[in-house]
């Protein structure tokens, strides 16, 4: 790649790790602000020099969600006022995609409030990976680039020794869509397990529609929070006969407090997740990490070069 050093690259605290290969990448010098904590709890991240009129903030949004999301919000205001021409939120992890709707009375809509906050913010354009919903799109005032780290996991599967028979399993009826994505490229049935969601940390998996008889399964999701849903999802595959042989593969690692535990419990011979949140080692656990910064990076420079993104993004 051709060195970019027209773009500007700002990192974010939450994972500059990923910041750096991006900007490696793309030949691109980065800014890393330093973010300063009052006593109260305030942040001031400071971009003291805003490198080129094209500029990326880098910032996913994951635990603690809170704190990356106020950074990130500064940060675009920081780059906005200090004279960036346009400037993009590059959140590899969106937090609250999953509040896409409201699920009972009185919910609020915590996608569309925190798009809005980016983009009030001075994002003009946003730039993720794997959202949970493609509604998020059309609830964004400036325009959302969805992409996908499919493609890179699915080749990361093709390497592993897994079996010939092996079934993709959809572990909610919301992850079809994604597991249709993985059978496209891997040429694997798909089965559907579905489950309810019982409280914001408890699952309940009811049934599963297709055969895992003897078979070994890859569970493929958008992310691991709790790890309940996978931990459900085997449960129902072993009560039908899958074999004690599974992968489980999710672009978003997020692996909030005991998971690792919670996953080791399990019989999961293989852990496939990306880098879209830093990701702390976690001994015991199968966990192989592809990164997403050559997608970040293919999607930056076309979007600098007015190219089209389309082989780089979800399928909708
Ligand atoms: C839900 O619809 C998502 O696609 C994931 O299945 C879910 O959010 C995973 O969360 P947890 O690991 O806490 O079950």
């Amino acid at each position: 790649m051709r060195p970019r050093t027209d773009v500007g690259l700002v990192a974010g605290t939450s994972n500059r790790q990923l910041a750096r290969a991006v900007a490696a990448r793309l030949r691109a010098p980065l800014i890393g602000p330093e973010v300063e904590r009052f006593p109260d709890g305030e942040i001031r991240p400071t971009v003291e020099r805003v490198c080129g009129g094209d500029v990326y903030v880098i910032q996913s949004t994951g635990p603690h969600v809170h704190d990356h999301v106020i950074e990130l919000l500064l940060l675009l205001d920081a780059c906005r006022r200090g004279g960036a021409d346009r400037i993009t939120a590059v959140v590899p992890y969106l937090g609250y995609a999953r509040q896409d709707r409201r699920r009972r009375a009185g919910d609020a809509v915590g996608a569309r409030v925190m798009i809005d906050a980016l983009a009030t913010a001075g994002a003009e354009r946003l730039i993720v990976v794997d959202p949970h919903s493609v509604a998020l799109e059309a609830m964004s005032p400036v325009p959302m680039e969805m992409l996908t780290a499919v493609p890179a996991l699915a080749e990361a599967l093709l390497s592993m020794p897994i079996p010939a028979d092996a079934v993709l399993v959809a572990p909610d009826t919301g992850a079809i869509r994604l597991a249709e994505h993985y059978s496209s490229l891997l040429r694997r049935p798909v089965v559907v397990i579905r489950k309810t969601r019982t409280d914001v940390s408890r699952v309940h998996a009811e049934g599963l529609i297709g055969d895992v008889q003897g078979r070994s399964s890859v569970i493929v999701d958008d992310l691991i929070s709790t790890g309940c849903t996978i931990e459900e999802a085997v449960r129902v595959l072993l009560e039908r006969g899958a074999r004690q042989d599974i992968t489980v593969v999710a672009t978003h690692g997020i692996l909030v407090g005991r998971t690792a535990d919670r996953l080791l419990s399990l019989p999961i011979r293989h852990l496939l997740i990306t880098d879209t949140l830093h990701q702390e080692p976690m001994p015991g656990l199968p966990v192989e990490v592809e990164s997403v910064a050559d997608l970040l990076a293919e999607a930056i420079g076309r979007i600098h070069d007015a190219e089209p993104l389309t082989h780089l993004l979800m399928r909708t």
